[in-house]
């Protein structure tokens, strides 16, 4: 069995509007790169961090946290050292967090012959995801691991869905270069919600689910909206309102939050409507004084990989 090996842990797009908490998708070509060593010496051991400022203290990594989730269920009779090659910026809304927290387990469970299965290390990671948002949800880290679209039915049991993905879906993301801590953008969401707002966010995500199924563009066009988070946190997105305007008038399916921001994503059918998504995303946040990046990428149905 081998010792040492590469991964992709990919970036993903959580709540997909409607589904705030339970709904997310992974996506392509954005992602980090670490690679896990089995070891002689037990314990879990960070050895090597590079993109971005992190800790190599394991208690306080999010990688390190869910691998020492996993390392003291599996007992096993070795110690595992991590690298980190950060690619996704921490706070950009495209699960940094999940992608850290999925890639040290999945790592761990092949070097160890599999023993665990993705819903259990969904379990683990969940455990490394509450260290940098301090709540335990599995959005981000589903999809990261399952690939495609999937639906986290429940965390406790852990019960997670994976929905098909229609051929010709394409995201197109932009990342407005400002930090929105996923911790601080659920602190200002409210407690309750009134029981109408609830009812038209149910029904858009069981339309969501079923449009997706059926490769029903216009049902998709039709489910994504987010009326019970959105309005809040838009706040913390300078000109959101005028990213979706333009992505909608150019021809997108939907735009909303990516997970708890600041990134924003839009979905379309076909390539060449998300890349003139992208332009008119860009022309919008040209005239303004943030700096931004943007890319589209295909859903990416198959999730983590060994490279
Ligand atoms: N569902 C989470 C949120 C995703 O929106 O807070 C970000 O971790």
């Amino acid at each position: 069995m081998k010792n040492e090996i590469k991964i992709f842990s990919p970036a993903t797009v959580a709540n997909v509007a409607c589904g705030f908490d339970v709904l997310g998708f992974c996506l392509d070509n954005k992602g980090d790169e670490m690679v896990i060593r089995k070891v002689s010496e037990k314990g879990i051991r960070i050895t090597h961090i590079e993109g971005y400022d992190l800790p190599f203290e394991t208690a306080k990594n999010v990688a390190g946290v869910s691998a020492l989730a996993m390392y003291e269920h599996a007992k096993p009779d070795c110690g595992f050292e991590i690298e980190i090659y950060k690619k996704i910026k921490p706070g950009s809304g495209i699960g940094s967090s999940a992608a850290s927290a999925v890639g040290s387990v999945f790592g761990m469970n092949e070097l160890l012959g599999k023993p665990y299965n993705k819903t259990q290390l969904t379990y683990f990671a969940m455990k490394g995801e509450v260290l940098a948002s301090k709540s335990e949800h599995a959005d981000n880290l589903a999809p990261a691991l399952f690939g495609g679209f999937t639906l986290v039915k429940s965390t406790l049991p852990l019960d997670i869905l994976q929905i098909p993905t229609p051929k010709e879906l394409y995201a197109t993301l932009i990342h407005p270069q400002i930090q929105v801590k996923t911790a601080d953008a659920r602190e200002i969401l409210p407690k309750e919600v009134p029981l109408k707002d609830a009812i038209a966010q149910w029904a858009n995500v069981g339309s969501l689910i079923h449009a997706l199924h059926t490769s029903d563009y216009s049902l998709i066009h039709r489910s994504l909206q987010d009326i019970i988070v959105e309005p809040y946190r838009k706040q913390l997105i300078p000109y959101f309102d005028d990213v979706k305007y333009a992505a909608l008038e150019a021809g997108a399916l939907g735009c909303a939050i990516s997970g708890s921001g600041p990134s924003i994503f839009a979905l379309s059918k076909g390539k060449e409507v998300a890349e003139k998504v992208e332009r008119a995303m860009q022309s919008m946040y040209s005239k303004t004084d943030i700096e931004y990046n943007t890319f589209v990428s295909q859903i990416n149905t198959q999730g983590i990989k060994i490279l």
